[in-house]
């Protein structure tokens, strides 16, 4: 496992991640009922962005760094970016959502790493809403779902992409949920390097027959060159209602707030699927 999210905590990618899933667990807290947050690959839970690993690729800067520093940026984006200043540390996906949580909901979050699910622990240690398991993401769908008390969820799938099959992983672990726990929204991460493996990521789902499928992509610029992150995507099944225009105004800022650290900022948003 070489890795560490903590090189990459705060760059574009993890803005697009982070206001997206938020939005998700904000649309999910207007129904009174509780539910259960899953992230399969939670990473340590907060990041120093002025530690070594932070300074050593400086990606923070053309991402939460040129967000934070400008006053004048879309509403879409306000909730999210006072959630992050809100944490002191710079946030992962685990505290943010902790951050969102109400009394009724809860947080199950997987880290495989041995040296980031320490401080993932220390971080939750004897919070009763959050259970730390240090285990394989994609295994833990089989045990962890359905949620014992909880009709309703988030999972949310964000691996490193360092191994070939993390794209037919994340496409089996749909058809999985799919049938463990259906009312689940699905939250799927992933890098666009080039067109070529995307769309067949895209194409196994829907000849799976999973219903319900929308993308919502950042792109710096055409995925041309596979050897560069060029973009990213989050593949969203089950969204809840509300959450197609939230996601448009929330890229929209996006792309205006980061305008300028890239030439050709885009944003594509796709359904894949009907119901
Ligand atoms: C992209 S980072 C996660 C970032 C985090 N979700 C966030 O937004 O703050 C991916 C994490 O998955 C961990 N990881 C890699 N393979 C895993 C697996 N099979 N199961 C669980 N975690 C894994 C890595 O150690 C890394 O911390």
């Amino acid at each position: 496992m070489n890795y560490r999210h903590a090189y990459h905590a705060g760059n574009f990618a993890d803005c697009v991640k982070h206001a997206l899933l938020l939005s998700l667990i904000r649309i999910l807290s207007r129904k009174d009922a509780g539910f259960c947050v899953l992230d399969t690959h939670a990473g340590c839970g907060r990041y120093d962005l002025s530690g070594e690993e932070a300074l050593k690729t400086g990606e923070w800067h053309d991402g939460i760094g040129r967000l934070l520093d400008q006053v004048e940026l879309s509403p879409a984006l306000s909730d999210y970016l006072s959630t992050v200043r809100a944490l002191g540390l710079y946030p992962g996906s685990p505290l943010i959502t902790r951050h969102a949580l109400r009394p009724q909901d809860r947080l199950v979050a997987c880290e495989l790493h041995p040296e980031d699910v320490r401080p993932l622990r220390r971080l939750f240690r004897a919070d009763p809403q959050v259970a730390i398991h240090h285990r394989d993401g994609y295994e833990a769908l089989r045990a962890l779902l359905p949620p014992k008390d909880l009709k309703r969820g988030l999972v949310l799938i964000d691996p490193p992409f360092e191994k070939r099959d993390d794209f037919e992983r994340c496409a089996e672990a749909v058809s999985l949920i799919r049938s463990r726990f259906r009312a689940a929204t699905i939250a799927i991460w992933y890098p666009i390097k080039h067109r070529a493996p995307v769309r067949t990521f895209h194409d196994t789902l829907i000849n799976a027959g999973i219903r319900d499928i929308t993308t919502y992509e950042f792109l710096l610029r055409p995925p041309l060159d596979a050897t560069r992150l060029n973009g990213c995507g989050v593949l969203v099944v089950n969204a809840p209602w509300g959450f197609d225009e939230d996601a448009r105004a929330i890229l929209t800022g996006l792309r205006d707030g980061l305008d300028g650290t890239h030439e050709e900022l885009d944003i594509r948003i796709e359904r894949l699927a009907e119901e």
